[in-house]
């Protein structure tokens, strides 16, 4: 996507050369008419798909899901991390590792809200290692459901998480797919 890539090149920070922030438009403030357009373009690349749900994970991945939902006019929902009191006791669970925190949790969705019969469109801002996105694909074959493929906005193609899922024959469409980075330059792939 001309325009996202077009963004990180002029206005997001490297840090290391791991880590792109991109927090003032896309992972704490959030420029909703650009989240409009990231969904359009989401809605653009699946909308062959007979969609029945938007699944991502808390809490970046919502607001994109939601934008990409109103295109869909299907329900978004998000696993949830931590426990809460208000959470049903009967989830699919599924552990994930998170490399860029070095820990481990429990990923949750309440078995109400995705079923056999549902086909899914997974969503999130970031790809890296792809442990989160691991842990949704498991969500998704432990409720039956199948799976139209999954949409990340900003990949890191230099991490394992996007070939790992090619591999794995899925379908992943990234708006933006980083090869490598410094403070200086980042190169897409093309
Ligand atoms: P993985 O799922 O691909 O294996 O990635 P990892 O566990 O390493 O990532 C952990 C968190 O860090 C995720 O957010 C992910 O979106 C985010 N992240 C990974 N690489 C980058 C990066 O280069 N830039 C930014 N801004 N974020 C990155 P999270 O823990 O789910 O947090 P949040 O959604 O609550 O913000």
């Amino acid at each position: 996507m001309k325009l996202l890539k077009e963004r990180i090149r002029a206005e997001a920070t490297v840090i290391g050369s791991q880590v792109l922030k991109v927090d003032h438009f896309l992972n704490h403030q959030v420029d909703v008419d650009f989240l409009h357009k990231i969904g359009a373009e989401f809605y653009d690349r699946f909308k062959d798909e007979p969609i029945t749900k938007i699944l991502t994970v808390e809490a970046s991945g919502i607001a994109i899901a939601v934008a990409t939902a109103w295109f869909f006019h299907v329900p978004v929902v998000f696993a949830k991390k931590s426990d809460s009191r208000n959470l049903d006791q009967d989830t699919y669970t599924s552990e994930v590792f998170s490399f860029t925190r070095n820990n481990s949790y429990l990923m949750k969705v309440s078995r109400r809200y995705l079923g056999s019969g549902d086909h899914v469109l997974i969503i999130d801002d970031f790809l890296a290692n792809g442990r989160a996105v691991q842990g949704m694909i498991d969500i998704v074959h432990q409720a039956g459901a199948s799976l139209a493929g999954v949409g990340i906005v900003i990949e890191k193609g230099f991490q394992e998480g996007g070939s790992q899922l090619r591999e794995q024959g899925l379908k992943v469409s990234s708006l933006a797919i980083i090869e490598s980075m410094d403070e200086n330059h980042i190169a897409f792939r093309e």
